[in-house]
């Protein structure tokens, strides 16, 4: 796993085509991804985000998206990565099931994988100790703070062990506080399990705190503008990284500006 990139995308196109519609959403989209990485993705509303993480989580898309290009995950094709458990998916909304609590969310998939019990509530109590939700356990999503669904919900993605995490806006009906706190959380997530992460955000300031990398992806048919390298040291601050820290902020906001004419 070390030496295959995370995400390889090459000359990726992706069109809308039916009931009288015909929509290019990507066109010629190159990128890839080490393992190991945190790649935050930014672009206009509507630019294809969404959809481009469909493709690669390999999820279906309607009949009518045709799709050009070749998309790799640990070099296996999308459908293949899926099925073998190497992708986690964690979206807007958390999707939890509550009339389960927080113990049995995060169990879900494995119960569908058909882990042993005592396997699953092992592996259960370990993501509850990584995510700081021990004492909530018995919890119901209606019972939660937005945040901590959502880290259940990354809790439940967690649990097959997948190698790379999706995150599509995960934090956005977050306000600013606990968004931030849940940037800090997801660090250390990202920092104690190695996992790799491509993040979508409608948020300069996150692509910024969070990631290593930022891709701005262009209007439709978006293409992508530009990638960015973040180079600041973890745990980021603006007090302490002043300078730096905003001349990112400012590069990454004229480069979505000029990405969003
Ligand atoms: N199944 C579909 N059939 C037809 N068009 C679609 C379908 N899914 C998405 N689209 C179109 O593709 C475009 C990109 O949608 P997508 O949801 O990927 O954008 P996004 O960048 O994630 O947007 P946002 O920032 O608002 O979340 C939109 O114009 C949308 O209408
Ligand atoms: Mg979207």
């Amino acid at each position: 796993m070390e030496n295959l990139k995370a995400v390889s995308i090459k000359k990726l196109s992706a069109t809308f085509d039916g009931n009288g519609k015909h929509l290019q959403v990507l066109n010629n989209v190159n990128f890839s991804i080490k393992n190991g990485s945190f790649t935050s993705i930014i672009g206009p509303s509507g630019c294809g985000k969404s959809t481009l993480f469909r493709l690669i989580s390999g999820l279906p898309t309607k009949d009518s998206c045709k799709i050009d290009g070749k998309i790799r995950i640990y070099g296996k094709k999308p459908l293949t990565a899926c099925s073998d458990k190497d992708i986690g998916l964690i979206l807007q909304t958390p999707t939890l099931l509550e009339w389960r609590n927080v113990a049995q969310n995060m169990k879900l998939p494995l119960e569908i994988m058909g882990y042993s019990s005592d396997n699953s509530n092992k592996k259960v109590k370990n993501l509850l100790k990584l995510l700081e939700l021990e004492e909530f356990e018995k919890y119901r999503p209606s019972e939660l703070s937005g945040g901590m669904q959502q880290k259940v919900s990354i809790g439940r993605a967690l649990a097959y062990n997948p190698e790379l995490l999706l995150m599509d806006e995960p934090f956005c009906a977050l306000d600013e506080i606990n968004r931030r706190r849940m940037n800090n959380e997801i660090i250390n997530i990202w920092k104690k399990t190695k996992k790799t992460i491509l993040f979508i955000t409608h948020s300069i300031e996150e692509t910024v705190y969070l990631s290593q990398k930022v891709i701005i992806l262009t209007n439709k048919p978006s293409t992508i503008h530009k990638i960015i390298n973040i180079d600041l040291p973890y745990p980021r601050s603006e007090e302490q990284d002043s300078s730096k820290y905003f001349k990112y902020i400012k590069e990454v906001r004229g480069c979505l500006d000029e990405a969003s004419h």
